[in-house]
C-alpha cells in the first residue's frame, strides 16, 4: 500500500490528541474553570467544541451571538487545550424547522418527523443547504485565527436521508447524470421487468413504501445518491470554511467501522484525506455478539485506517463505559479502556478521543459515559482516563508513525449495499458481519489487516481476503494483483452482479475467468445448519454447485461427492483461491495458505503491531487481552516505563507495553 504521509495531522496539538466532547453551554460558568483543571491533570490537550450549539449562536433569524463561543474559546486558549471547533450544523434548533417545516426529513412512508431531536434536516432542503454554508462561514470568519483554533470539524455523524419532494427531484438531478438519459436509467434499472419503464423524469421517485418489493436498481443507486448528498453538504461546508482558514485542517467525524453504512467513505475518501483533512472515526463496540470487544476496536481502527490510505488518523469518538443507546446499559471491565484506546492508537490513530468529556446532567444522553462520569474523580473510569493521559505523554513519539498491514480485506460500500437489495436468495449473506468475522479471524492469528477498497492499488499486500464481493464490475484490478505475485482469496456469492446489480451473465460473472471456475447453482443454507467438507472441516450459510474449469480443487462437500468447494489457481506468480461455501472455521483456511502471523511467538491475545516513522524509528505495541502472562517477542525499550525490554520480557493479564525497537 502506498502510505500518504502527511507531517502534522493535528497542528497545535503537542503529542498525541486526547480529549473529547465538550458541551460547556450545559454547564453554568463556575464549572469550566473544574473542567479546565481536571483536563489539565487529565493531559486533555483537545476538545470538540460547538458540536449542538446552533441555538446558541444562532438564536433566531438574522440573530447572531457569539458571546459564549468566545468565551468557550477564550478559556480553552488560557488553559492551553485546543479546539476541534465544530460548525454546529448537525442539530436545527426549533425555530430553524419551524420557519422551514420543508427542511424536515421525510420517512420512506411519506411521514414527515417532527423537530425535537437532532439531525432532523433534509440533505437536498434548500433553506438546511444555505443555512449551514453560511453558519460555517460565519464561524471561519470569525475563529480562523483564534489561537485555541486546532482544527475544524464539519457536522456531526453524516447519515441522515429522506424521501419528499425536493429530494425526489434532487435524486432525478443526480440520476441524469448517472444515466445521461430516461433510456440509460430504464435500461440501468431493467424497467422491462413488472412494466416499470419511465417516461418523463418526473415519474422516478425515492424508495417510498410501495406494495411490493422494489427496483433493487432504484434502491442501490438512491443509496448512492443519499452518500452524495451528503458529501455534498459536508463539501459545501468545507469550502465556506477554506474561504476564511485556509491553513487549517478539516475533519468530520465518520462511522467507518460499519455499523451505519449510510455514506460510502470510499467515495467520500479523496475529500477526508490529503493535505489539510483528516480521516476522524467514531467508534462504539457492541456489547453483545460473536466478535471479542478488542478485536472489535481493530476492526474500527483497521478501517479506518484503510479509509486514510495508511496515513495517521484520529479516533474522534469513543465511550470510556457504556454507550447508552447500545441495547441498554454495561459497563466495560477494569482496564478495558486502557487497551482499547491504546489499540487504536497502535493502529495509527493519532490520539484518543472520547463522546464526552463531562457526563450530561440532562438529555436523551445522561446515562452514556463520560471521561468525567457522573461518580465524580474518585471512579474507575477517571482514575483511567488519567492514566491513559499519562501514557499518551510517554508515548507522544510514536505520532506521525504509521502502520504497513501485510494483509488486506476488501470492503466496497456499494457492494455491501447491493447485497441488501431485496429478492436476495438467501437472507443471511450479509457482508458487514463477514466481513468483521474474517477479521476477527485475522486478528486471532495475529494478522494485520487494512480495510481496502477493490479498486485500489492492491499490490503491497502479501494478502487479500475478499470475504463476500458480490458487486464487481470488472476484474481487472484483482488479476493486476495475482498476476504480479499477490494471494487473493475469494469468498462464495462474489462477482455475481454489475454496477447496476444486473446478474453477469455465466457465474460467478465477473471472477468466473480469473478464478476458473463456473458455478452452476446457488444453494442456500438454513440458518444454523452446517455442512461437511472431505477435509474434514464445515462450511455454513450457503453453497454451490461449482465446476473447475482451470483450476485446482482442494477440497468438495462430503455429501455431494465430487461437488467442490475450495479452489486453487496458480497465475501470474501469485495465486487465486475460491471458496463456495462460508467456512465455519477460518483456521483452517488460513493454515492451508501457509499464512504466519505479523510476529513470531506471540501468543493468542496478545495483541502485537508495529508504528514506523519513515526515518526508521519502530515500535511495538504489544496489549495483553489475555488473563494469563504472556511472552512479548521484541527488543527495545518499553516507553510506558522506561524500562529496557528483551524477549525475555513477559507482559502479565491485561497489561500493555510500547517497546521502542533497538
Ligand atoms: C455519536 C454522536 C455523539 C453521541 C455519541 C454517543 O457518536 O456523534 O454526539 O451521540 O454518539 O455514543
Amino acid at each position: 500500500m502506498h502510505i500518504n504521509r502527511n507531517a502534522d495531522i493535528i497542528p497545535q496539538v503537542d503529542g498525541l490528541a486526547y480529549g473529547g466532547d465538550y458541551n460547556p453551554e450545559q454547564w453554568p460558568r463556575e464549572v469550566w474553570d473544574e473542567d479546565l483543571r481536571l483536563m489539565r491533570e487529565a493531559g486533555v490537550n483537545l476538545v470538540s467544541v460547538n458540536i449542538f450549539a446552533w441555538a446558541g449562536i444562532n438564536p433566531a433569524p438574522g440573530v447572531w451571538d457569539f458571546a459564549r463561543l468566545d468565551d468557550v474559546m477564550d478559556h480553552l486558549a488560557a488553559g492551553g487545550v485546543r479546539a476541534d471547533l465544530a460548525t454546529a450544523t448537525a442539530s436545527p434548533p426549533p425555530w430553524f424547522s419551524q420557519a422551514h417545516p420543508e427542511s424536515l426529513p421525510v420517512d420512506a412512508e411519506g411521514h414527515r418527523l417532527h423537530y425535537g431531536a437532532r439531525a432532523e434536516y433534509c440533505p437536498s432542503a434548500p433553506a438546511y443547504q444555505a443555512a449551514v454554508v453560511e453558519m460555517a462561514g460565519r464561524l471561519a470568519e470569525r475563529y480562523a485565527d483564534h489561537p485555541a483554533l486546532a482544527m475544524w470539524h464539519v457536522g456531526n455523524e453524516y447519515y441522515r436521508s429522506c424521501h419528499c419532494d425536493a429530494s425526489a427531484a434532487a435524486f432525478q438531478t443526480w440520476l441524469a447524470e448517472r444515466h445521461g438519459d430516461l433510456d440509460g436509467l430504464n435500461d440501468a434499472w431493467g424497467t422491462t421487468f413488472w412494466s416499470q419503464t419511465y417516461t418523463d423524469w418526473s415519474q422516478v421517485l425515492p424508495p417510498r413504501l410501495c406494495a411490493e418489493t422494489p427496483s433493487p436498481g432504484l434502491v442501490l443507486d438512491w443509496r448512492r445518491f443519499c452518500s452524495d448528498a451528503l458529501l455534498n453538504l459536508f463539501r459545501s461546508e468545507a469550502e465556506a470554511i477554506e474561504r476564511h482558514s485556509p491553513d487549517k485542517p478539516i475533519t468530520t467525524n465518520l462511522m467507518v467501522s460499519g455499523d451505519f453504512a449510510a455514506v460510502d467513505y470510499h467515495r467520500w475518501g479523496p475529500h477526508v484525506t490529503g493535505p489539510r483533512r483528516l480521516v476522524a472515526t467514531d467508534h462504539y463496540l457492541i456489547p453483545e455478539g460473536p466478535i471479542p470487544w478488542p478485536a472489535q476496536v481493530a476492526f474500527g481502527a483497521d478501517a479506518s485506517r484503510g479509509l486514510a490510505g495508511g496515513s495517521p488518523w484520529l479516533l474522534m469518538e469513543q465511550s470510556s463505559n457504556s454507550s447508552a443507546w447500545r441495547r441498554g446499559y454495561f459497563a466495560k471491565k477494569p482496564g478495558d479502556q486502557l487497551r482499547h484506546s491504546l489499540s487504536y492508537v497502535a493502529r495509527g490513530s493519532e490520539g484518543a478521543m472520547f463522546f464526552q468529556w463531562r457526563a450530561s446532567r440532562y438529555g436523551a444522553e445522561r446515562y452514556h459515559s463520560a471521561m468525567l462520569p457522573h461518580g465524580g474523580t474518585d471512579s474507575k473510569v477517571w482514575r483511567e482516563i488519567v492514566e491513559f493521559g499519562d501514557r499518551l505523554k510517554r508515548i507522544a513519539e510514536v505520532k506521525g508513525s504509521t502502520v504497513d498491514s501485510r494483509a488486506a480485506i476488501l470492503l466496497d460500500f456499494e457492494s455491501v449495499w447491493a447485497a441488501q437489495t431485496p429478492g436476495q436468495p438467501s437472507a443471511d449473506m450479509d457482508t458487514y458481519p463477514e466481513l468483521r468475522r474474517w477479521h476477527s479471524a485475522l486478528w486471532h492469528r495475529g494478522v494485520t489487516a487494512d480495510l481496502a477498497d477493490p479498486a485500489w492499488d492492491l499490490d503491497g499486500y502479501e494478502y487479500v481476503f475478499a470475504p463476500h464481493l458480490y458487486l464487481l464490475d470488472t476484474d481487472a484490478n484483482l488479476r493486476a494483483y495475482v498476476e504480479n505475485g499477490g494471494t487473493l482469496v475469494v469468498g462464495p456469492y462474489s462477482g455475481i452482479v454489475d454496477g447496476n446489480d444486473h446478474v453477469h451473465p455465466g457465474l460467478p460473472g465477473a471472477l468466473r475467468d480469473l478464478i476458473g471456475v463456473r458455478v452452476e447453482e446457488f444453494v442456500p443454507v438454513a440458518k444454523g445448519a452446517t455442512v461437511a467438507l472431505d477435509d474434514g472441516t464445515e462450511g455454513r450459510t450457503w453453497t454451490e454447485v461449482a465446476h473447475a474449469l482451470d483450476a485446482e480443487v482442494q477440497a468438495s462437500f462430503a455429501d455431494y461427492p465430487g461437488t467442490p468447494a475450495l479452489f486453487r489457481r496458480r497465475l501470474g506468480r501469485g495465486e487465486v483461491w475460491y471458496l463456495s461455501t462460508r467456512p465455519v472455521d477460518l483456521d483452517p483456511l488460513f493454515d492451508r495458505l501457509g499464512l504466519a502471523p505479523d510476529f513470531d511467538g506471540g501468543a493468542e491475545g496478545l495483541e502485537l503491531v508495529r508504528r514506523s516513522h519513515e526515518d526508521g524509528r519502530s515500535y511495538v505495541f504489544a496489549i495483553n487481552h489475555t488473563d494469563d502472562t504472556v511472552p512479548v517477542p521484541a527488543k527495545g525499550t518499553d516507553l510506558l516505563t522506561g524500562e529496557p525490554w528483551d524477549s525475555s520480557r513477559t507482559l502479565g493479564p491485561g497489561e500493555s507495553a510500547v517497546i521502542k525497537e533497538r
